[in-house]
């Protein structure tokens, strides 16, 4: 499998880091933009090679989109990440013009990719990603339910005194401050309902824990987070490489699923080869519904903003 990764910043360089360490791609081609910088990552992450055991190959390349050629599934990390007291909202000025030049360039040169989006405001990113290349809809999918369910399940883990690895939960909905709905009567500590150890307090702080998870990192790290985000990505990745069947929550175009139409939005997918391979509609409560849809109201006040970049 061939990986390409625009953006060699902090969430790129950690994408190529664990694609490479996880051993299931034959290559890995950063791009960026800043001059060198692509080449020095890949450089610098190619001596770990014998010291961590890969034999995928990582080159980096300044802008030439050429070299990408042939690329079965391509990250875009690209656009500027948040501040401290930034929402995700408010990139999408600089990032939608990024994200349309850089999907567009791609699809020229990997007509078959598999496009994943990291860049934010996600969910509104991938619906311009959607848009401006036409690609079919399984091989467009948005990062961004992979990263909340793994935060929701570290402070589940926490509240329950449990290792992460004994917890099942997931994060459906948009993957910003107000947006995300993680499902906390679904999840489980070893196939039994955390409500059976966990009081209607601590199951509130979860959840309000969970969905500020990008931005108490930001505030601690002057800018967003990178390991969890691009390990998300790296098993998302897999999963295509593998064809392994599994469900991530996904930013996805719906088509009338879960009641909503022409809107990315995190929803369970099944990641296979064919990249979105179903994707499922859960029986949701009255109350989980209302939140998806109040979710889906707020992604489609930002898509608004997209009008003049499509
Ligand atoms: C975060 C960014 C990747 O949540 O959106 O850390």
């Amino acid at each position: 499998m061939k990986v390409t990764v625009v953006g060699a910043g902090n969430v790129g360089a950690s994408v190529a880091e664990y694609v490479a360490i996880k051993d299931f791609a034959a290559e890995v081609v950063l791009v960026d933009i800043k001059e060198g910088f692509a080449e020095g990552k890949a450089m610098d992450l190619m001596q770990t090679a014998s010291l961590n055991g890969f034999d995928t190959t990582i080159t980096g390349v300044t802008g030439d989109y050429s070299k990408t050629a042939g690329s079965d599934v391509a990250v875009i990390t690209s656009g500027i990440p948040r501040k401290p007291g930034m929402t995700r909202e408010e990139l999408i000025g600089i990032n939608a013009g990024i994200v349309k030049q850089v999907s567009e360039n791609l699809i020229k040169y990997s007509p078959d990719v598999t496009l994943i989006i990291v860049s934010n405001p996600m969910d509104t990113m991938t619906y311009l990603a959607a848009k401006a290349t036409g690609l079919p809809k399984n091989r467009i999918i948005g990062m961004g339910g992979a990263l909340d369910s793994a935060r929701f399940k570290y402070r589940l883990a926490e509240a329950l005194e449990c290792p992460s690895s004994e917890v099942s939960a997931m994060v459906i909905g948009g993957h910003s401050d107000t947006g995300m709905v993680p499902l906390i009567e679904k999840a489980t500590r070893n196939c039994v309902p955390v409500s059976e150890f966990l009081s209607e307090d601590q199951k509130s702080s979860v959840v309000e824990e969970t969905k500020v998870g990008g931005a108490t990192l930001t505030k601690l790290l002057g800018t967003s987070a990178w390991y969890a985000p691009g390990a998300a990505v790296s098993e998302m990745v897999r999963a295509i490489a593998l064809d392994s069947n599994k469900i991530f929550p996904c930013s996805v175009l719906l088509d009338g699923e879960y009641g909503l139409d022409d809107i990315c939005i995190g929803v369970p997918c099944v990641i296979g080869k064919n990249g979105v391979e179903k994707i499922i509609e859960i029986e949701l409560s009255d109350a989980e519904k209302a939140k998806l849809t109040e979710s889906a109201a707020g992604v489609k006040k930002t898509n608004a903003d997209l009008a003049s970049s499509l």
